[in-house]
């Protein structure tokens, strides 16, 4: 054939504007294509490449690689000679030469997988199998330290395509992962599952650590095991809360069980709050981690054009440990991952301890006086200031019904706030706007509106039923509960409760053959709603709260500024539970409050909660002069090294998990400060605890802060030494005995 002859079949090609793939192909410099042209004709050469037309026949093995790279971690994907996109293990860096159908990157169901699925879908027509081939990726660098990653792959028989979308965080190691699908079929394509990631794994030596919890107990119970083959499922299936029971945030560890200063560790988040599945799959040759929404009864019918996103995944790298890992972690959840991540955080006085749902105006401005002289900042009210024809007297009545008590706030919640503000307090308010009372004149007016199952009775959780947010009206009700309560004069901070979660998972206004979309479409509602209120009161901080710590993912937290770990508040359990809570939040998002819970002492109470985001659930005005004092010193010490523990780095020191006592240190960022604080769950001794992270050159003096009454004071208080010293000899603490705490700032050295 005249050289032309293949150039314009190839810009003909061109001109139809198909893919880089299918000009590859029609390249006229391309030998079989050439080849093809010449023996067999033109018309017969478009016929054997024609499903290349559709199908974007995969290029030879080992020419398509795409990496993905942060600082220290990567991950490589490969196009292999049958088109599918497939990955090397996490930390694998043997080269294989034709990757196994197990290592495909995002496997799906129905056309030669095995194992596992991270897709399962059933087409238009009925056909239950995909094949995702690859088809291009794009790059954008979205900042000097952060690239968007697309890897498109497309089914060839059907107009039917997965994206596989990764945001990398170079510095912190940080990779984001999530999963779009979308098709412009004939109708309506059933996803049966569909998770955010499918990560491979190596097949030996790969621990899995988890928490399992319950009310009170949240993340408490550390799981470590070795993947074994066969699969490994957390999961919940509570829809309106991702946690409770089992938490969505895990570690994988490479080196065996993970190490605080040590070894190759993976941590995983989802980012989700609502049913959850997190499912790790030992197929012999590797291990998988597929996790995303829960398909347990969530299959959902896309439509033609309609994109299904997958809830976001948080992939956190370190090779030297948990300790690490974490770092990394709560730099990038500073970032990105909680509101107003580089602000310190007040001191917090609530109400909800100590007078429950008994109180009146008088009885709550009666605290300000008291808070304000003892240094509080923010005064939070609790539950209990609405409802009139059903008042909200206790748990049994009045949600729904969000205007406030005409008998015990006359004047509404606006005088409450001015009298706040009068003595320099800020003002904050609960709010639990996804809920109602049967007993509520918003029941009365809709009773279907809530969440329930046709024909079953009403099952209640705490007397109370969970409004339906795929409902538009719904939707705008809840909207305007929160813009009305938050748009009241004074009002700078509000708490976001949720106290049940979902066991009758029906909706009125989907219909039939659209039930399995309420898990899904729930969570999505719930999130509109709270961007609306992060974007519509930028300057009102917010608190995430679920009966306790039942909504701790960053899906949710990204609209919020902190969330509460527990009802909980006995400083005995907070110390590990707070401990391992930091293994993926940063403690400015940790509330911490001191209370009566436990009866422990107040020293001891008050510095595991100088420890995280400090908060006081206690009537100060019953306070001995000698607890009041101890309180006032932690606030005052609180508000000296805030700026260090919140925004500084956090370095875990000696586990709490079964021993006589715990110790962490947090280190500045620019390491001139640093603060050690120790916590004895037992009597022990005072040995010396060793902090970490300062600079070796520069020199620190000791202090402790707010000492104990009536304790000695430290051997080492006032004398200064360097970093080297301090973390090579440690620095002995002033306690000895259980329920005796102490912490030490490292300050730098006065001249
Ligand atoms: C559950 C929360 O966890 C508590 O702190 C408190 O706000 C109650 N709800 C109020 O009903």
């Amino acid at each position: 054939m005249p050289e032309e002859f293949y150039f314009a079949v190839s810009e003909c090609v061109n001109l139809i504007g198909y893919s880089s793939r299918m000009k590859q192909i029609f390249n006229p410099h391309n030998r079989v294509f050439r080849r093809r042209c010449n023996g067999i004709g033109l018309v017969a050469a478009l016929m054997t490449l024609v499903p290349g037309l559709f199908a974007e026949v995969p290029p030879s093995p080992g020419s398509q690689v795409v990496r993905l790279d942060t600082a220290h971690f990567g991950l490589v994907f490969l196009v292999g000679i049958d088109g599918r996109l497939y990955q090397q293990p996490v930390g694998d860096r043997g080269a294989k030469g034709k990757p196994p159908r197990e290592d495909e990157a995002y496997p799906q169901a129905g056309d030669g997988y095995i194992w596992e699925p991270a897709l399962q879908a059933v087409h238009a027509d009925g056909n239950t199998s995909t094949a995702l081939l690859f088809k291009d990726v794009t790059r954008t660098n979205e900042t000097a330290d952060c690239e968007v990653v697309r890897i498109k792959l497309c089914d060839p028989a059907y107009p039917f395509e997965t994206t596989l979308c990764f945001r990398t965080h170079r510095e912190q190691d940080v990779v984001e992962q999530w999963t779009e699908i979308l098709h412009h079929e004939s109708g309506a394509v059933t996803l049966e599952r569909m998770a955010s990631t499918a990560l491979l794994l190596p097949a030996t030596n790969i621990y899995l650590t988890h928490f399992f919890g319950g009310w009170a107990k949240e993340m408490l119970s550390p799981i470590t095991e070795a993947i074994t083959p066969g699969l490994k499922v957390l999961d919940s299936k509570l829809g309106t809360r991702a946690e409770q029971f089992r938490n969505s945030s895990f570690v994988l560890s490479l080196d065996g069980a993970p190490q605080e200063n040590a070894g190759r560790v993976l941590a995983g988040s989802l980012a989700w709050s609502g049913s959850f599945q997190c499912a790790f799959e030992g197929f012999g040759s590797g291990v998988r981690a597929l996790c995303g929404v829960n398909p347990f009864a969530s299959a959902y019918h896309l439509e033609p054009g309609q994109v299904f996103t997958t809830p976001k995944m948080i992939w956190v790298w370190s090779a030297n440990g948990l300790g690490d890992m974490s770092r990394k972690f709560h730099r990038w959840a500073r970032d990105f991952g909680v509101r107003d991540g580089h602000k310190t955080r007040t001191v917090l006085l609530n109400n909800w301890e100590t007078t429950g749902f008994n109180f009146d105006f008088n009885r709550i401005t009666g605290f300000f006086d008291p808070a304000r002289e003892i240094g509080a900042e923010l005064f939070l009210l609790d539950d209990g200031w609405f409802g009139n024809k059903h008042p909200r007297l206790d748990t049994h009545a009045g949600l729904g019904d969000w205007e406030p008590n005409r008998q015990r706030l006359p004047g509404g919640l606006a005088p409450l706030a001015a009298e706040a503000g009068k003595r320099g307090l800020k003002f904050g308010i609960w709010l639990e706007p996804e809920m109602v009372n049967p007993q509520s004149e918003l029941f009365e007016r809709h009773p279907d509106w809530v969440i329930a199952q046709p024909k079953r009775k009403h099952e209640l959780r705490r007397e109370q039923m969970v409004l339906d947010l795929t409902r538009p009206a719904v939707r705008e009700f809840e909207w305007q509960v929160i813009s009305n309560t938050l748009g009241v004069p004074g009002i700078s901070y509000a708490k976001w409760d949720c106290n049940r979660y979902l066991t009758q998972p029906g909706s009125s206004w989907l219909a039939p053959d659209r039930q399995s979309h309420l898990m899904t479409d729930y969570v999505n509602a719930l999130y509109a709603l709270m961007d609306k209120t992060a974007q519509t009161f930028p300057g009102t901080e917010l608190m995430l709260c679920s009966g306790g710590g039942a909504r701790a993912d960053y899906g949710a937290l990204k609209y919020f500024h902190e969330f509460w770990p527990s009802d909980n508040t006995d400083p005995v359990i907070r110390v590990p539970m707070q401990w391992d809570y930091s293994y993926f939040f940063p403690v400015l998002s940790l509330a911490s409050h001191v209370t009566h819970w436990g009866e422990r002492p107040l020293h001891f109470a008050c510095s595991v909660a100088m420890s995280a985001r400090f908060g006081m659930d206690l009537d100060l005005a019953k306070l001995s002069p000698e607890d009041k004092a101890v309180c006032a010193g932690a606030i005052s010490a609180y508000k000296h090294i805030r700026e260090v523990t919140l925004l500084g780095d956090l370095y875990r020191l000696e586990t709490p998990h079964g021993t006589t006592r715990g110790a962490l240190n947090f280190v500045a960022e620019d390491r001139a400060r640093a603060v050690v604080f120790v916590f004895q769950l037992k009597d022990g001794e005072a040995l010396p605890v060793r902090p970490q992270g300062l600079d070796p050159e520069k020199h620190y003096s000791i202090h402790e802060l707010n000492p104990a009454p009536g304790r000695a004071a430290l051997p080492q208080e006032g004398r200064t030494f360097t970093g080297t010293e301090l973390m090579r000899d440690g620095v002995s603490p002033s306690c000895a005995k259980a329920l005796e705490a102490c912490v030490i700032e490292l300050a730098p050295e006065t001249k």
